[in-house]
């Protein structure tokens, strides 16, 4: 099978470009901005060597997963862009839905996985981190914000020693390529970036995602670096800040920072 984008994308005007293996197509597309690409374009491949994720850290991409970015350059202010990720959440878990129930058609002893979000953008396989989305925008104009959000999934491998546990979708039974995951992906994408509308629509989105959030009401520990914050999951507030309220009943938003559930919030997670 070849990667190709899904009718609705392409009517939507959408371009595709795959490669065999790349680095990192962040940085790819991030470089073609910068060279005058003004997208939509996807870049896709089934293995990365240079794999960026969130916080600087490194995403491990090995062949058979699925690592693709979609560029396009809009007139938009950063914070609202950066409310994107929601809807690149809800489209893969739309997508992951989706090549799911087909893979339950085919064989019907796969297993049937709930997909839940995890605040900013994560999207967990039965709890266990399954996919990670790293958002990156850069001004290469006047009011011309070149937005990437980058979408890696583990489909044949998850990383060990994650912070997190994570999940691949083979091991959890579900038989699909990331050629088929990304044309569902693509025409998710082309729904939900229309409902997102830049930005305008980001009350539809919000209310989607929070539908299907993780840990919602529930302990949380959120770390950004210093020591960790702890107290209740609220919602996310209408700019995607995550809403902790403390012990003493003060309600903080928080802008960035890894999210720990359960007994790893109480102790504080590392
Ligand atoms: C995270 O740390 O959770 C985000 C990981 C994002 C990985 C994807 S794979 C496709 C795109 N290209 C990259 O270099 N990173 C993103």
């Amino acid at each position: 099978m070849v990667f190709a984008l899904g009718p609705a994308a392409r009517s939507a005007g959408y371009r595709l470009e795959a490669f065999e293996s790349i680095g990192s197509t962040n940085a790819e597309a991030l470089a073609r901005a910068r060279a005058g690409e003004r997208g939509p374009l996807w870049l896709v491949t089934p293995q990365q060597t240079a794999g960026r994720g969130r916080r600087d850290r490194a995403w491990i991409s090995p062949r058979g997963n699925l690592a693709a970015s979609v560029v396009e350059v809009i007139d938009v202010a950063p914070p609202v862009a950066a409310t994107l990720g929601f809807a690149a959440g809800l489209a893969l878990e739309q997508a992951l839905q989706a090549v799911s129930v087909e893979a339950r058609l085919r064989s019907p002893d796969s297993t049937d996985t709930v997909f839940t979000l995890k605040w900013p953008n994560d999207v967990l396989a039965g709890g266990r981190k399954l996919s990670g989305i790293l958002l990156e925008a850069e001004l290469v104009a006047s009011r011309q914000l070149a937005v990437v959000v980058g979408i890696g999934v583990n489909v044949v491998a998850a990383p060990e020693g994650t912070p997190y546990p994570a999940a691949a979708l083979h091991a959890l039974g579900i038989h699909v390529g990331a050629e088929e995951l990304f044309g569902a992906l693509s025409e998710a994408w082309a729904r939900l970036r229309a409902v997102w509308d830049n930005g305008r629509g980001f009350g539809e989105i919000r209310r989607q995602w929070l539908e299907r959030a993780s840990g919602l009401g529930q302990p949380v520990s959120v770390r950004t670096g210093g020591a960790p914050l702890t107290g209740r999951f609220e919602t996310i507030d209408d700019t995607g800040c995550l809403i902790v309220v403390t012990d003493d009943g003060a309600k903080v938003p928080v802008t960035a920072g890894d999210v720990y559930f359960g007994a790893a919030a109480s102790s504080g997670a590392t």
